[in-house]
Parts: C-alpha cells; sequence; structure tokens
C-alpha cells in the first residue's frame, strides 16, 4: 500500500508555481492577484478562507480579503461581484460559500465574470469542462486529477466508481476520469443516495473515488484488493484531545480498507491540501489569460 501525499505534492506544486510568479515578476509582469469575499462567521468558511490566503503568499500573489457580516444583502453582494468583474487589478476570485439563506448562491455564481472564476463554479466553466473546452475547472476535481497524474495511476479503461453527485466534487470528477486523454479514458459509474446493491458496485472499482460526506462509510468488505482510493471526505467530528475540539473524518474506514489497497489518500493530508493549490493555480492561469 502506497500513500498519497498530497500535502507534499501541494508544497512541490506551490513551489513550481512561485517559481513561475518569481519570473513573471522579474519580466516585469505584475503579480497574480486574488480576491476572496467571505459572508459572516462560519468556522469552516473562516478556515478555508485564511488557508488560501496563506497559499496566496506562499505563491507569491497578491490577495484580498473583502469581509461582509451575514446580514448583508444579495445587492450589495451583486454589486461587489460586478466591481471585481471591473477591476483590471484583480485576476480571479471567489465568493466562499455557503451564503446566508436570504441570498442565492447561485444568482451570486452567475454574476462573476466566467473569466475571473477561479472556483470553477460558473455554468460557463461547468459546461465548457463537460465537452473538453479551456476551462477553470473547480479546485477539488483538479485536485484529485493532478494527483492521479502525479503518482502516475493508470487510469485508462479502468473501472472508476463516485461515490456521491455533488455539483463541485461528484458530477465533475466522475466527468474528467470519462474524458479522452490522460487522467482518464476510464468507465465510470457514479453512485448516490438512491443507489441499489452499492457494495456489488464499489467491489468491481478499480479506482474509488468516495465524495458523499458520511465517516467512515466505505469499509474493507466493500473494496477489491488493489484499489485505489481517493477520499475527500471532511467531516468534523467531536475530539475533545484537540485544541480545536474536532479532528477531520474521511469517507473512508481508513484503518481498515488501507491494508487492501495499491493507493490511498489520508485525511487530512490527502485531497485537503490539494483543493487550495488547485485554486492558486485557477489564479496563475487567469493571471496568464489562459482561460478567454
Ligand atoms: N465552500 C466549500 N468549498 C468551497 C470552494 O471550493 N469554493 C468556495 N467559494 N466555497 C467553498
Amino acid at each position: 500500500m502506497q500513500l498519497i501525499d498530497g500535502k507534499q505534492t501541494a508544497a512541490d506544486i506551490k513551489a513550481e508555481i512561485a517559481a513561475t510568479v518569481a519570473k513573471m515578476v522579474a519580466d516585469g509582469k505584475r503579480r497574480p492577484h486574488l480576491a476572496a469575499v467571505l459572508v459572516g462567521h462560519d468556522g469552516g468558511s473562516e478556515t478555508y478562507v485564511a488557508a488560501k490566503v496563506k497559499a496566496c503568499e506562499e505563491c507569491g500573489f497578491r490577495s484580498t480579503l473583502i469581509r461582509y457580516e451575514s446580514d448583508v444583502t444579495e445587492e450589495e453582494l451583486l454589486k461587489t461581484v460586478a466591481q471585481l468583474n471591473a477591476d483590471d487589478e484583480i485576476d480571479g476570485f471567489i465568493v466562499q460559500l455557503p451564503l446566508p439563506r436570504h441570498i442565492s448562491e447561485q444568482a451570486v455564481i452567475e454574476a462573476i465574470d466566467y473569466r475571473k472564476d477561479v472556483d470553477g463554479f460558473h455554468p460557463v466553466n461547468v459546461g465548457r469542462m463537460s465537452i473538453g473546452l479551456p476551462c477553470f475547472v473547480s479546485a477539488t476535481p483538479a485536485g484529485i486529477i493532478e494527483l492521479l497524474r502525479r503518482y502516475e495511476i493508470p487510469t485508462r479503461g479502468k473501472r472508476c466508481v463516485v461515490l456521491g453527485r455533488s455539483n463541485i466534487v461528484g458530477k465533475p470528477v466522475a466527468t474528467l476520469m470519462m474524458q479522452k486523454g490522460y487522467p482518464g479514458d476510464a468507465t465510470v459509474t457514479v453512485c448516490h443516495s438512491a443507489t441499489e446493491n452499492l457494495s456489488e458496485i464499489t467491489r468491481e472499482a478499480d479506482i474509488l473515488i468516495a465524495a458523499m460526506g458520511r465517516p467512515l462509510s466505505v469499509t474493507a468488505d466493500m473494496v477489491k484488493d488493489g484499489v485505489v482510493i481517493i477520499d475527500v471526505g471532511t467531516t468534523r467530528v467531536p475530539d475533545a484531545s484537540r485544541k480545536s475540539g474536532f479532528r477531520l473524518r474521511g469517507d473512508v474506514d481508513f484503518d481498515n480498507v488501507a491494508p487492501k489497497c495499491s493507493f490511498i489518500t489520508p485525511v487530512p493530508g490527502g485531497v485537503g491540501p490539494m483543493t487550495i493549490v488547485s485554486l492558486m493555480r485557477n489564479t496563475l492561469l487567469a493571471a496568464t489569460h489562459a482561460i478567454y
């Protein structure tokens, strides 16, 4: 069994990006600039946005954080989005989700100029991805694909089972795994809450991508020997022994499943660090006008 070290891979990629940025600056170009909009004080969102700002520093990017209290109106937020769209000093930006219930997330996402949508959530980017055109791919699926590439895990003709059909992970990663080329060319099955005989399907998987957000739900009897497992789960479970009061749990029963795997991602330290680095890659793409 080989552990897929997302933390190290993410550090390698950040160093590559920082080297590219240093060259850009030496050539007289300005640094890539990412803006993040954070509404309210949700613990998870605060942590993610802080990590994104820190990653910007590590990559040599400029970053701007725009904060609103949770009573901000949709109108105010849409105005900020319009300003960020028009600001030539900003290459890309994100609006951290979830948003308060009185604001339509879809309206906000669709208001973002798709050329600055480094989250890859805009329907233009989602549509372009599904037909294989240049686009911003959302961070988690892009991070998963990059891990498969860097660990040279064969995907062509392999059976890939995706657990979960969310718009930000399950659906896009299934699309990417079936796309022509490497990593891709896999035979993909997507399972979800209405799937019958789940274990029969998962036992066929050469590559299993678990993204349903239910801790410990992939058990050893559900996988075959030699499987590659990508665990996207990051559920916070209470843990009094930690300063934070919680620990992260993946969707996979790691201790019992790992011995059967050829490769597996740990939680934490697997997909998570890759997600943030994918956002940095997208910001670099935005700054170099690679998506138009
Ligand atoms: N909330 C959870 N994940 C994400 C993400 O990738 N982008 C944004 N904007 N919000 C999130």
